[in-house]
């Protein structure tokens, strides 16, 4: 028998509207879903965009503290949504309150803030989802599946990229996404969270790995008052600093003894998200790239003589495909990954059993990240480590020290 679950969503830019729509969304996909999301209030500190959650959206009410949303009760799951520098104070408050979270990646600005809110879940036990959404892209679950059932052979190669142009423009403004305190880690904690997490979904556990780093666009125009968030161009402003890095790309060395290459940006230009990744294995290989979400490339010595790959189209069977659309050849998309995973968090709090991606599966990810910190900053190869809780700002935050790569 279905119930209804307070919704509380904490932030209404990109991912807070889109984690809005999804709960709207979720039972026209997944109708048998034991509990039915109820939008009961919604926060921003930008005004405008609180009201609109109750003019537009569909909440029940808005208010510009975040913590009257976490406070209210009759919210039972909290989406958080908000940038980086309040990943941690927010999902911790949520979990100690008893809240289950739907948490955007990278969850906190570095690797040690993840593992708090790790520690804070786990003591909590609240359920957690994670935005790791490629994961839920039904030809990737085929392709998962190939690679489980051993189709492709024994896998020896892994390619993962992550390029991207959203930073590519010089007159980007400086938001928080450039800043220690706002972001932390650039595209290490921006994107590579995607690429880590889809390669151990796809492989298992990277062991280790080599990394180096590189900001290319070194400064940036200041956001002028009131414009906000999100990502814009500012003409002949004031300059000031980047923070992180655009750049970073390395060498893996996963557990089973696959060898990989992974490659992220936020500044190339030409692709505009190359998320994507490549397995080659003894006898075949596929290969994925989220522009082309609904194809998989699949290549398999199987005797034909026939040899390069075909295009494999999305189609019932696969994942959840059949939840979006009848046939194959008819799209899925972005917005679609958001649906599953709304579906993954309100079913694992429906009946206990958590389903990926949780948060441990970020900090799982995030292990990786911080070992490919420390290679860019030694140089040399870094072993994947245990997490360690800070319980206190990463030093970086408190000093601002900046590791930019290159020549400095
Ligand atoms: N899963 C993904 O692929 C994906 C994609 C984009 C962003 N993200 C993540 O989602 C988070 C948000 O990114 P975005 O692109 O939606 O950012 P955004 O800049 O579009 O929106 C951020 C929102 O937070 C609000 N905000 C700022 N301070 C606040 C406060 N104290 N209380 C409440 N709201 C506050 C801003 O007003 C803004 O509306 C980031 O952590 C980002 O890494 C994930």
């Amino acid at each position: 028998m279905a119930r209804e679950i307070g919704i509380g969503t904490i932030s209404l830019g990109w991912m807070g509207t889109l984690h809005t729509r999804a709960y709207r969304r979720l039972l026209d996909h997944y109708p048998e879903c034991e509990l039915r999301p109820r939008l009961v209030v919604a926060a921003d500190t930008v005004e405008d965009r609180a009201r609109d959650a109750a003019d537009r959206l569909g909440y029940e009410g808005w208010t510009t503290d975040w913590r009257e949303v976490i406070e209210h009760p009759e919210v039972e799951a909290v989406s958080i949504a908000a940038p980086n520098y309040l990943h941690k104070e927010v999902a911790v408050a949520a979990a100690r309150a008893g809240k289950h979270i739907w948490l955007e990646k990278p969850c906190g600005r570095y690797p040690s803030e993840t593992y708090d809110i790790g520690e804070a879940v786990e003591e909590a036990g609240v359920v957690s989802m994670i935005g790791l959404m490629y994961r839920h892209v039904p030809v990737v679950e085929y392709a998962r599946e190939l690679i489980a059932a051993g189709e492709l052979g024994e896998i020896t190669h892994y390619r993962g990229y992550f390029l991207a142009d959203y930073a590519a423009d010089p007159n980007g403004a400086l938001t928080w996404r450039y800043k220690l305190d706002g972001a932390g880690l650039g595209v290490l904690g921006d994107i590579m969270p995607h690429s880590v997490d889809m390669a151990q979904n796809l492989l298992g556990p990277i062991e280790s790995v080599s990394a180096q780093r590189e900001t290319f666009i070194r400064q940036r125009p200041e956001v002028p008052e009131g414009m906000g968030t999100g990502h814009f161009v500012v003409e002949g402003g004031d300059m000031g600093e980047v923070e992180n890095e655009d750049y970073v790309g390395g060498l893996l060395r996963f557990e089973s003894g696959v060898r990989g290459t992974i490659e992220n940006s936020r500044t190339c230009v030409g692709p505009h998200v190359r998320m994507s990744f490549e397995v080659n294995g003894t006898r075949g290989a596929l290969s994925w790239d989220f522009q082309r979400l609904n194809e998989l490339q699949l290549y398999r010595t199987d005797g034909t003589g026939d040899r390069g790959y075909r295009k494999v189209h999305a189609a019932p069977g696969m994942g959840d495909f059949d939840r979006f659309q009848p046939g194959a050849g008819i799209s899925m998309g972005y917005d679609d990954l958001k649906v599953a995973e709304a579906e993954r968090f309100l079913s694992s709090i429906a009946d206990g059993r958590q389903r990926p991606a949780s948060i441990r599966d970020i900090v799982s990810t995030m292990r990786v990240v911080d070992a490919m910190d420390r290679s860019c900053n030694t140089g040399r190869w870094e072993k994947v480590e245990e997490p360690k809780p800070a319980r206190a700002p990463d030093p970086r935050v408190a000093t601002g020290e900046r590791r930019m790569g290159g020549d400095e």
